[in-house]
C-alpha cells in the first residue's frame, strides 16, 4: 500500500471544473505546428470526435497517420473525409481496424500490423486518445472488468507494452506520448483517485458499483499516473532517447463521448457550455508538439487549450511517492496474460 493520499480542497475541485468551461485561449495552433513530412503518428480512437480532429490536422502537415480504431469501416471513413478536405497533403493515412479495448485480446493483433507498417522508420508520436464515458455504472467488458477502467487505462497499456520497442529508439528530435486524461480526474476516488483494492470491480457485484462520474473519474485520474510511470518505468531508454511522455486534458468538447446523454442535456448543456472538438485537438497537440514540453516535463499534465495546470492534489502527490508505479504494476499484472 502507497502511504495515505493527502486531503484535497473541494474549493479547489470547483475552481478547476468551473476552469475546464472557461479555459485560457489555444495557444498553440496548426500556423505553429512544423512540417511533418516522413514523421510518424498513432492516434487512437481517430474515427470521429477530438481524435479524428487531431488526426486531420496531423495529416494537413504531411504527417503518416496510423489511426487505431475498433470499427474498420468507421476509421475507413474519417480517412477518407480527411484525405478529401487536405488533397494536396503528401501524408498518409493507414487505418488499423479491430482494435477493441473492451476485449483485450484484439490488441495484441493490432500491435503486430502496427510493427510491420512501421518497419524501422521513425514513430514519432503515440497519442492514447480512445476513451469511453458510460453514462452507467454497470457496463462491464470481455475479460469480466469496468468497462471504463479497462477501455481507457489497460486497453493503452496494453497497446503501449507492443509499441515500446518500436518507439524506444533515438531515431528522431520529435518523440513524444500523450495519454489522454480529463478533469473528470477531479471526481475520481479519494485515495490518488483509485480504489485500490479493486480497481475494475471484479470482486463485487455490479449493483455495489459507485457512480458512472467516479468510475470515470478513477480511469482518467490514471491516465495522468500512466504518463509519469511509463517516463520512470523506461528511465533510461527515456533518457538517452529523449522522448517526453505527458497526460492531457483536452477540454470540454462537444463529441460523441456524450452520445449517452438525453436530447436535453445534449442539446442544451452541450450547445452552451461545450467546445467544438477542434478545440481538444489543440489541447492533444500542445501536448505531443509544443517546443515549451521538454524532458523535464515527464509526467506533466496539459490543460485546455495548451498548458500546464497541476491535477488534483492528491493525484500530484501520487506521481511523486511511488503511487503511480503502483498503478501501473497493479496494471500490468492484469495485462500480461495478453502480451
Ligand atoms: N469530449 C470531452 O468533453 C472530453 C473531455 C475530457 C476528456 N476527453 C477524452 O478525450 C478522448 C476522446 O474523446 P472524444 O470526446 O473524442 O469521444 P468520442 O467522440 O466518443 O471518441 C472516442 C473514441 O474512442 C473510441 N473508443 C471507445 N470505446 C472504445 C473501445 N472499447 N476500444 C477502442 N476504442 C474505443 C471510439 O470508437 P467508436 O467510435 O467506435 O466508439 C472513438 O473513436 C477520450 O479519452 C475522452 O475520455 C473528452
Amino acid at each position: 500500500m502507497t502511504e495515505p493520499a493527502p486531503p484535497y480542497s473541494k474549493f479547489n475541485i470547483l475552481y478547476e471544473l468551473y476552469y475546464g468551461f472557461r479555459p485560457n485561449k489555444p495557444t498553440f495552433l496548426p500556423q505553429d505546428y512544423p512540417d511533418l513530412t516522413d514523421k510518424t503518428a498513432i492516434v487512437t480512437g481517430s474515427n470521429t470526435g477530438i481524435g479524428l480532429q487531431v488526426m486531420k490536422l496531423l495529416y494537413s502537415k504531411n504527417c503518416n497517420v496510423l489511426s487505431v480504431v475498433r470499427t474498420k469501416s468507421k476509421g475507413d471513413a474519417a480517412r477518407d473525409e480527411t484525405i478529401a478536405e487536405f488533397p494536396t497533403s503528401k501524408g498518409s493515412i493507414t487505418v488499423i481496424g479491430g482494435c477493441d479495448y473492451l476485449d483485450l485480446t484484439t490488441v495484441k493483433p493490432a500491435g503486430s500490423k502496427i510493427k510491420d507498417i512501421i518497419g524501422d522508420k521513425p514513430l514519432n508520436l503515440i497519442i492514447h486518445n480512445a476513451g469511453l464515458m458510460a453514462s452507467v455504472n454497470t457496463a462491464t467488458s470481455k475479460q469480466g472488468y469496468e468497462a471504463m477502467f479497462q477501455v481507457n487505462v489497460m486497453g493503452s497499456q496494453l497497446l503501449q507494452h507492443f509499441l515500446d520497442p518500436i518507439f524506444l529508439k533515438k531515431d528522431d528530435d520529435l518523440k513524444r506520448i500523450v495519454w489522454v486524461s480529463s478533469g473528470a480526474h477531479l471526481l475520481g476516488f479519494k485515495e490518488y483517485g483509485i480504489n485500490w483494492e479493486d480497481p475494475v470491480f471484479e470482486n463485487c457485484s455490479v449493483k455495489e458499483r459507485p457512480s458512472a462520474s467516479t468510475l470515470y473519474g478513477q480511469s482518467k485520474a490514471a491516465n495522468i499516473m500512466q504518463a509519469k510511470a511509463w517516463a520512470s518505468k523506461n528511465k533510461e531508454k527515456v533518457e538517452e532517447v529523449g522522448c517526453v511522455s505527458v497526460s492531457c486534458y483536452p477540454g470540454n468538447l462537444r463529441t460523441d463521448l456524450q452520445r449517452d446523454w438525453n436530447g436535453w442535456l445534449r442539446s442544451v448543456v452541450g450547445r452552451s457550455l461545450f467546445w467544438d472538438s477542434i478545440y481538444g485537438a489543440y489541447s492533444e497537440l500542445y501536448a505531443a508538439m509544443s517546443p515549451k514540453l521538454t524532458t523535464k516535463d515527464q509526467g506533466a499534465y496539459v490543460v485546455p487549450f495548451g498548458g500546464l495546470r497541476d491535477p488534483r492534489e492528491d493525484v500530484k502527490v501520487g506521481l511523486t511517492n511511488g503511487s503511480d508505479l503502483k498503478l501501473w504494476d497493479w496494471v500490468n499484472d492484469k495485462i500480461k496474460e495478453f502480451f
